[in-house]
Order: structure tokens, then sequence, then C-alpha cells
């Protein structure tokens, strides 16, 4: 646990909102960075166990425990202070961003109480921080159903109106080395003001070598002239609920894409890299597993069934109607030599399950991964996640639970680094 370090002489300031256990932080601080204020707090739950591993971790020092609503009520109305940084992060939860005609009004548009996208949105134009870096699922760029990708079409908007260029990008962690497939979007955007306009010759170029995210993290190229889409978020956010693609099947958002003055261009595109991390370069020796890790000959039929393919008949509880269920095969045991499957929160417990991850040992018996390996996935350092700041012990499903909501803190490392090189260009 003592890899945490805080850097010395920082590049510059961060402000971390829905810390869960740090991830962003562990990340910035390989590559330069200083958190100076922090925020998470869980609503579903009264004991605040994540906020407490966070600053059993790393200190009180700038960390707040409160809904990060009332925080920036109290901010806004001048009752309390949150430091201005160069940065403010975040992986925040993948909502409807939605905003209601009637709200439209001179104080501008805001959208529903709740909706974490609006907080972040208000720190930004509060404490107007030279850069914003964000995560999310990747699921962010499609939804909702019924109007695929207008939640990033006004998040693209309300960051374009409050003077701020955007890039973003799908990336799968584990084809750049990284021992776990995890895909999440990561979104940096620049105050125009502070970093001027981007200079983009074509469009293609920029996507593929000139963007922060790429040259953080190597894409093969894009074809010039090619694969970029363009088209521009027109009306004001009430507007874009309205109207943004209704009907379309498909998001009009790619994998890759920037934004400058809601003028979109977007692109699929590949890594460059394929230099696969694996499962098996996480795991403990056998012997220092505990015992109820390994399934046991009784339980080991019902992960199999769960794990395995089916098809079977089954009666709907409300309606009574019979249908069909059908689901595919998962890899049982998972494969060591390959990435893991992205940890999801469930992961922890002993009840079987189709998306716990199951390894053979190498006496054929098989077990679940321990929260030390959970960790490691997403380069946590060992039991970073196992006590809170009274000492108290933090139980193994909350572990695996911190770690299927955390992110791959070596993808943070990289852009942070590149973050850090953009940033002393313009911080002279
Ligand atoms: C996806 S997780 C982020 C995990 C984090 N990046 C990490 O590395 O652990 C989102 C976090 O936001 C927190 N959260 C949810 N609602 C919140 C609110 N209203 N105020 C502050 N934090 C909130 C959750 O408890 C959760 O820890």
């Amino acid at each position: 646990m003592s890899d945490y370090i805080e850097p010395q002489n920082p590049i510059g300031t961060v402000s971390e909102l829905f810390a869960g256990v740090g991830g962003f932080r562990i990340g910035l601080s390989r590559s330069g960075w200083k958190t100076s204020f922090s925020n998470q707090w869980e609503p579903s739950t009264k004991t605040q166990h994540a906020s407490s591993v966070y600053s059993a971790r790393f200190g009180d020092e700038g960390h707040t425990n409160e809904d990060i609503a009332v925080v920036l009520d109290e901010y806004i109305s001048g009752k309390r202070v949150i430091p201005k940084t160069t940065m403010v992060v975040g992986g925040f939860p993948c909502q409807d961003y939605s905003v209601a005609k009637t709200l439209s009004s001179s104080a501008g548009l805001k959208g529903k109480k709740g909706v974490l996208w609006w907080e972040i949105l208000r720190l930004v134009e509060a404490n107007r921080p030279p850069i914003v870096f964000l995560e999310n699922v990747d699921r962010l760029l499609k939804s909702p159903a019924s109007q695929r990708g207008r939640d990033f079409a006004i998040m693209l908007a309300s960051m374009s109106d409050a003077g701020y260029f955007v890039e973003w990008r799908v990336i799968n962690a584990a084809e750049y080395g990284f021992p776990q497939r995890r895909k999440r979007v990561f979104i940096v955007a620049k105050d125009v003001s502070v970093f001027g306009r981007p200079q983009i010759s074509e469009p293609a170029t920029f996507l593929d070598s000139e963007s922060t995210i790429a040259k953080a993290l190597p894409v093969k190229s894009i074809p010039t002239g090619s694969l970029v889409s363009e088209f521009q978020l027109e009306g004001d956010l009430s507007e874009l609920t309205a109207n943004f693609d209704l009907g379309g099947k498909f998001s009009p958002f790619k994998k890759c894409g920037y934004m400058v003055n809601r003028h979109v261009f977007t692109s699929d595109v590949s890594a460059a890299e394929q230099n696969l991390g694996s499962l098996g370069s996480v795991l403990l020796p056998d012997e220092e597993v505990p015992s109820e890790y390994f399934v046991s000959e009784e339980q080991l039929p019902n992960w199999k069934y769960l794990k395995g393919a089916k098809r079977e008949e089954r009666t709907h509880k409300a309606s009574g109607t019979k249908y069909f269920y059908a689901e595919g095969s998962m890899a049982f045991p998972d494969l060591q030599s390959n990435p893991s499957r992205t940890i999801l929160t469930g992961e922890g417990g002993s009840s079987a399950s189709r998306f716990k991850h199951i390894i053979q040992t190498k006496d054929g018996r098989f077990r679940r991964l321990v929260p030390i390996e959970l960790e490691r996935l997403n380069g946590f350092p060992d039991n970073w996640t196992s006590t809170g700041n009274n000492g108290e012990i933090i139980s193994d499903v909350k572990r695996a639970f911190f770690m299927g909501n955390a992110l791959v803190v070596g993808v943070v490392e990289r852009i942070g680094k590149q973050l850090a090189d953009d940033w002393s260009l313009v911080n002279v």
C-alpha cells in the first residue's frame, strides 16, 4: 500500500469528483498531478466505505464525504470553499441528461436534480478548470435507446457553451498491455480561453495522431478524408433533448471524436498496440489463497450450469406466458493467458455466477479471484481497499464492488502524462 506517492513538485492540481477509492488520483499522481480536493459520497448506504478507504489511503485533507449536490450548493452560495484547480476529473454515472423546455431561462438550462452530469458542469462553470478529464461506460455514447447518442450530445453541447473544446475515445485497457478487458470512454475537455482553439488541418490526422488521447494511447492511422463523419449540435439543450437523433437506430458518435464550437467530428479507430496483458500475471500463489475462494465439488455443477450455453423454456412470472430463454457459453475456467473479462460490481461473494471470474489452479481445482488480484487487474496497489480510516476491515464483497466501480489506473496515468505535456505548453 506504500505505492502511493504524492508528487512533490506537481505539474498542476486536481479536483476529483465521484472519487470512489481514488483510481484517478493514483493514476494522476504517477503522472505528476496533485489532487487537492476530492468528493465521494455513496447515496445507497449509511456507512461510507469508499470514502473511508479514500481518506485512509490519502488522508483527510481536502476530502469531503457529502452529496456533491449539497457541497456545490454551499460553495455557490458562498458557505464553503472549493479550491480552483488545474483539472476537474471524475468517473460519473451514465444517466438521463435530458432537459425540459420549461427549464429554459436566462439563468441557463439546468437538468434534473440528482443527475450528476449537471453537478460536474456546475463546478466547471464556477471554477473554470483549464482541463476536465472524465471517464464513463461506453454506453454513454449510445444512450438513450429511443434517441441514440442524445445524452452525449447534451453533454458536448453544454461543454461547448461553457467554452470548452472536447475530445473523447473508447479505450479497451487490455489493448494497451493492461491485464483486464475494460472498455470505457475517456473524455478530455480544454478551456479554449486558456489553450486557444485547436489548430486542426485534417480531422483524421488530429484524431489518429495529434489529439491528447491519441498521443497518450496510439491508434492505427485513419485514412485521410475518410471514415470521419461530422455534424453540428443544433439548438439549445431543450431542443437537443427533443430532437437529437429522433428515431435513429445507431448513435452518430463513433469510438473517437472531437467537438469544437458544437461541431462534431467522429470516427471509428483501433488501437495501434495489441500488446495484450494477461490474467495470469496478477495471480497469487495458490497457497496464499484462503480456502473459501476454492469452489467445492458440490458447488461446481452450479457454476458450470450458469457459465454454460442454454436454451430452456421458462414461464414469465407475472403473465404466466411461456418463452424460450437462450444464452451462449462463457469461458470456464477463465483463460490465464488472456486479459481478464471486465470486473463487475457483483464480482464478490461465494455464490455461483455467470459473470464472476473462475480460474483453474495447477492441481485442477477451481477458484474465484481474491481482492488483491482484482486490485491488480485495475492497477491499484495490493490491499489498497483492505481497511478504512479507523482501521476497520473492509469485507471482500465490498472490495470487489469498489473494483467493479473503479478504473484501470494505468490508462489515467498515460493520459495524465500527455495532459502534463499539454499543460506545460500553455502554463509558462
Ligand atoms: C463509477 S464510481 C467512480 C469510481 C472511481 N473512479 C474509483 O476509481 O474508485 C462513481 C462514484 O460516485 C459516487 N457517487 C454517487 N452519487 C454521488 C453523489 N451524489 N455525490 C458524490 N458521490 C457520488 C459513488 O458512490 C461511486 O463511488
